[in-house]
């Protein structure tokens, strides 16, 4: 495969992981070291790229549920991603297109390719804040959010496969509840969180291996641990599921849990 010139600037001698999930997902966007990385993990994890899929299948339903049903017209989606098919603000605006959605990331090539993400329709708005959910001022007092989203009506915040990457505990809860302590009652918080939950531990041993030879930051928590993420708040059915079957529709593939190896929860402020 011809390599893509990378963006002036851009370290492309190691994994990051928006490139490595785009990698999987079948994009682009990735170099080398993303690549070696990228099958490193799948030697461990065969079904690795399923798993990514999977959620981003949850994203499109959850976002769905949150605006044809919850009537939620604001998103802040937090570890965006690179642009693919059915970014957060494509599926809320064929539902609702006057939604408005905030996206943040902290990667320097998705700040190249956000301008993607700012193709709102007229009726609705997108925004980019190039950020670090471990700085939660750094979002919330960024204009592109206090000018896109109105605070005192409820936002849906998106966590979605980024809270695994923010590996200190002492940092990850704070910031999200710092996060979520700026959102009026009615908003929801949306989660999902890899898990070595349904994995022998020599399975979980081996990809934390795998992500320690590459350098890359990473965590797997437990059902519990993610659970703390939601503390407070009324868990909307079916609560904290493997990825694939929350809300699964009736067409949809559910895997045995091992093979999507990702909680996922969507939960309502009261
Ligand atoms: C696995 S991708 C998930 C993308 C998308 N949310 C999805 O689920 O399809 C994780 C994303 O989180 C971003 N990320 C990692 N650590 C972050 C941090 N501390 N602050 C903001 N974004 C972060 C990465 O750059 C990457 O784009």
């Amino acid at each position: 495969m011809e390599e893509p010139r990378p963006p002036v600037g851009l370290d492309t001698s190691k994994a990051h992981v928006a490139r490595v999930y785009d990698y999987w997902l079948g994009g682009k966007d990735n170099f080398e070291a993303d690549r070696a990385y990228g099958d490193a993990l799948e030697a461990r994890v065969p079904s690795i790229r399923l798993t990514c899929r999977m959620n981003r299948q949850f994203l499109g339903r959850a976002v769905s549920f949150l605006t044809a049903d919850a009537g939620i017209r604001q998103f802040l989606d937090i570890g965006t991603g690179l642009p693919t098919a059915d970014n957060t603000h494509q599926v809320a605006q064929r539902i609702a297109p006057a939604a408005r959605v905030v996206y943040t990331d902290n990667d320097p090539l998705v700040l190249v390719h956000a301008r993607a993400l700012l193709t709102s329709s007229p009726e609705g708005r997108t925004a980019y804040i190039d950020a670090d959910v471990r700085d939660p001022g750094a979002i919330l007092e960024a204009k592109e959010l206090t000018e896109t989203l109105d605070l005192t009506e409820p936002v849906a915040v998106m966590l979605i496969a980024v809270l695994h990457l923010v590996t200190d505990d002492a940092v990850a809860y704070p910031a999200i509840s710092t996060i979520f302590d700026a959102m009026p009652s009615g908003s929801y918080l949306v989660i999902s969180h890899a898990t070595g939950d349904f994995w022998p531990q020599e399975q979980v041993d081996a990809a934390n291996a795998t992500n320690q030879a590459h350098n890359v930051d990473f965590r797997f928590r437990t059902r519990s641990e993610v659970a703390r993420f939601l503390t407070g708040l009324d868990l909307v059915d079916p609560g904290i599921v493997p990825v694939a079957e929350w809300r699964a529709g009736p067409d949809s593939v559910v895997p045995p849990s091992a093979e999507s190896n990702i909680w996922a929860a969507v939960a309502k402020k009261p």
